[in-house]
């Protein structure tokens, strides 16, 4: 089968075409005929070492396609079923791809997403941000929200969420005019750059601040951003997309009354199975309704290293898909 894959860690460049043996599901496991993959944040940080993976690396956290084989003990999926499912140990970049069966949703009754592109561009953002604002951050109705890169795959999610759970305020910070005019179509009331943040969250919640931060960004708008919380506010810290991490002083937190959480999508899937399943359920109905957008560009999958690119130099907006046999 096609593949793209990293056997060293590095720029964009790494990421070169491989022809590799189709893999066997194992038990519990399902292989996927691919169609398409999602291009996700996190593949990025994995192909320049920022979290180590084994070498060589096909990378693909997400994909739909037609189920090919299934393992011992899958109940409930048979071959040629259309699905999407999460791929947390990587692997989506490729023709065939293994995937856990109770991370793999069908796409049919009220989970019919008809295009396929799009079927590859909400298994990780939508359940992560339903994730974040319900599980973590346990957002209340009323309360403010404000996301940090908020025209991305995540902050787009997010945004609509937010609303939907019912916030009474949400924010966006991006890094870019373009990309803050792109955001506002996504349900925030208001997205600024970063340099405009502080006044911003200021003039619209009274001095008072914000009660949820969605921070993926780290370094100096993670710093920032903890300034602009609310009394009992509290700081998602899920990503760290400017390498800057820094240590935490715990004395901070209750001197200011205020709390970091942390959520990955990759250690619930390991120790909260349901929880994530149940993410991703909900996920693929709120975007087969109509319910949540998600807006992607799509990429042959030999242009996975261009997808890579524009994620790493800030100038995509929205979420990237790779065709891969679609
Ligand atoms: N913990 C989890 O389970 C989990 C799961 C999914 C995603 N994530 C994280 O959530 C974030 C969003 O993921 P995504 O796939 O939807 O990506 P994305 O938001 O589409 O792209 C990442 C964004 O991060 C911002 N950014 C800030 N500093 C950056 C820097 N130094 N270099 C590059 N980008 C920078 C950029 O927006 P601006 O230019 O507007 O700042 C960029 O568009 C990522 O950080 C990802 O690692 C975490």
């Amino acid at each position: 089968m096609r593949a793209v894959l990293f056997d060293r860690y590095g720029d964009p460049d790494v990421l070169t075409e491989a022809e590799l043996p189709a893999p066997e599901p194992g038990p519990g496991r399902i292989s996927v005929d691919v169609t398409h993959a999602g291009v996700n944040f996190a593949e990025v940080m994995f192909r320049r070492g920022q979290i180590p993976v084994g070498l060589p690396h096909v990378p693909g956290l997400e994909v739909t396609g037609t189920v090919r084989a299934v393992g011992e003990g899958v109940t409930g999926l048979r071959p040629g079923q259309r699905v999407a499912a999460l791929t947390l140990d990587g692997g989506g970049y490729a023709e065939v791809v293994l995937a856990r069966a109770d991370l793999t949703v069908v796409l049919e009754g009220p989970r019919a997403i008809a295009d396929p592109a799009l079927a590859a561009a909400f298994p990780c953002n939508v359940p992560v941000a339903l994730g974040l604002l319900e599980s973590a951050a346990r957002l209340l109705p009323g309360e403010s929200v404000l996301v940090l890169a908020a025209a991305g795959g995540v902050g787009t999610a997010a945004a609509q969420l937010a609303r939907r759970a019912g916030a009474s305020l949400v924010l966006g910070a991006v890094s870019t005019a373009t990309k803050a005019e792109y955001a506002a179509g996504f349900g925030y009331d208001e997205v600024v750059r970063y340099e405009a943040l502080a006044e911003l969250v200021a003039d619209r919640t009274g001095g008072r601040g914000v009660d949820v931060v969605l921070d993926s960004v780290g370094g100096e708008q993670r710093a920032a951003a903890a300034g602009l919380l609310a009394p009992l506010g509290r700081q998602l810290i899920f990503g760290d997309a400017a390498q800057q991490d820094a240590p935490v002083q715990p004395d901070h937190l209750w001197f200011g009354s205020r709390a970091l959480v942390g959520y990955n999508i990759g250690d619930l899937a390991h120790r909260a199975p349901a929880l994530v399943r149940g993410h991703l359920e909900r996920a693929a109905e709120l975007v087969a309704a109509g319910d949540v957008r998600v807006d992607f560009t799509e990429f042959a999958l030999a242009d996975a290293a261009e997808a890579h690119r524009i994620l790493t130099d800030r100038s995509s907006t929205g979420k990237l898909v790779l065709r891969v046999n679609g």
